[in-house]
């Protein structure tokens, strides 16, 4: 073993056995009662929930609002399956989470936000919060109400003192971090004119790309959350007043028009977009890809070849979001898919780095107005700061 590589060892047995044991702190939920009367309720008709850390010191008024990903339904079957799971109800969701990553409460793991008002909120419409169908059918009881879930859970945290603060950042991994893109100027518009506001959306940049047999999977798939949940309506007018409403589901398409500042945080090879949208199931029957979805040192030429396509396409779908200066990027050449809530890819010694700063620092950075960060890494495997996915279970979505 070369020296280096002892120390790196070294040094990562000594970080695991003193601050393991101590990187996460759980919360409580909390389930808002009061918007069952407004019908704002998960897929099975039960309130909706978040766990809230509150704030201290300086950051008694400011408030982190992270919003919980998971996916989509798109159709009654999916819809009904996932009404029995914590995605569907909030009869299933754990009561106490781990608040790790951007939600830690400790300096030492979140230099910039550990002070703050931080929330969990929980996911458990299947519309990345957009639904809105007043109709609940008798048979399947289903309820698609993910639009009025996010109106009550704002109301509920305005009303917890939110409505005073300083500084605001909405953000969200996933579906989640589609949530923050969708819902970015309404959160902003909440809150005091004076106050700082800002969104960050963590793999939430899903983009419209034809699958490996050249199919529009993802774009079907869309349009089908989109009509099933009744959610064009709640989808931002400046794309629904010009494109389909399946469409605008893709931040691509209107991000530009955010008048918030935006952070985007992806991986350009994002793990879910590899495994849902370039090589979906549907496109892979005889299951080619299957070894290099989970590992991408698994992946022969051929569908390197075709990642590196991927990541070309990803970048075109970027220039959505326009290139004012109130923008923040940090696009990594990794396969991963969400890496601001997990300790190692937020805020650690090893964490994947662009420009020489970690994700926390350039988040910060931005957020605070300390320095602009907009970053797009060379293509793989040109980096070794990363934490590459890799999957040990079957491939669900
Ligand atoms: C969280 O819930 C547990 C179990 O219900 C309770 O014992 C504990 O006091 C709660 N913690 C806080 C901070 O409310
Ligand atoms: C619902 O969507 C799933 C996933 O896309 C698909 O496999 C299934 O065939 C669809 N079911 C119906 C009834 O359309
Ligand atoms: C980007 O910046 C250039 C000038 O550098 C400007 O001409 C162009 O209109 C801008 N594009 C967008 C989408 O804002
Ligand atoms: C790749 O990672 C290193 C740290 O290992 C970082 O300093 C560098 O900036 C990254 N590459 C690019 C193109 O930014
Ligand atoms: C992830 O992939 C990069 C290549 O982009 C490689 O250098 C790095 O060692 C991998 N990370 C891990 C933890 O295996």
């Amino acid at each position: 073993m070369e020296a280096s590589a002892f120390c790196t060892l070294i040094h990562a047995i000594f970080y695991a056995l003193f601050t393991l044991r101590v990187d996460a702190s759980f919360v409580n939920i909390t389930y808002v009662k009061s918007a069952v009367v407004e019908g704002a309720v998960c897929l099975d008709g039960s309130p909706p929930a978040y766990h809230l850390s509150p704030g201290f010191g300086s950051g008694v008024n400011n408030w982190l609002v992270q919003i919980e990903g998971g996916g989509w339904c798109n159709n009654i079957s999916t819809c009904l399956a996932r009404k029995y799971s914590r995605l569907g109800s909030s009869k299933q969701m754990a009561k106490q989470i781990a608040f790790s990553g951007i939600l830690s409460n400790r300096q030492s793991f979140n230099p910039d936000f550990y002070k703050w008002n931080k929330v969990k909120v929980r996911y458990c419409d299947g519309s990345s919060f957009t639904g809105d169908v007043d109709r609940v059918n008798p048979v399947t009881k289903l309820h698609y109400r993910g639009a009025r879930i996010w109106v009550a859970i704002m109301e509920d945290l305005l009303a917890k003192g939110m409505d005073r603060a300083e500084n605001a950042l909405l953000s969200g991994c996933s579906a989640g971090g589609l949530t923050s893109i969708i819902h970015c100027d309404n959160f902003r518009s909440l809150l005091p004119v004076s106050a700082r506001v800002k969104c960050l959306s963590d793999a939430g940049f899903f983009i419209n790309a034809k699958d490996i047999t050249g199919a529009e999977h993802i774009k079907a798939y869309f349009n089908d959350v989109v009509t099933t949940h009744g959610s064009a309506k709640n989808l931002p007018s400046s794309c629904t007043t010009r494109l389909s409403p399946g469409m605008c589901f893709f931040p691509q398409y209107y991000a530009e028009k955010i008048q918030t500042p935006l952070f985007i945080l992806n991986a350009a090879y994002d793990s879910w977009q590899i495994r849902n949208i370039l090589a979906p199931g549907a496109a892979d029957p005889h299951g080619t890809w299957h070894d290099c979805k989970l590992d991408i040192k698994q992946c022969s030429s051929s569908q390197l070849h075709m990642m590196q396509g991927f990541r070309i396409e990803f970048l075109h779908a970027l220039a959505g979001i326009g290139n004012s200066s109130s923008r923040g990027l940090f696009i990594n050449s990794c396969y991963s898919h969400c890496q601001s809530e997990m300790q190692e890819t937020w805020f650690r010694y090893d964490s994947p780095m662009l420009g020489n700063k970690i994700i926390a620092e350039a988040v910060g950075d931005w957020f605070y107005m300390r320095s602009s960060f907009q970053k797009i890494d060379c293509p793989y495997p040109c980096n070794t700061s990363c934490k590459n996915n890799t999957f040990e279970a079957n491939l669900g979505a």
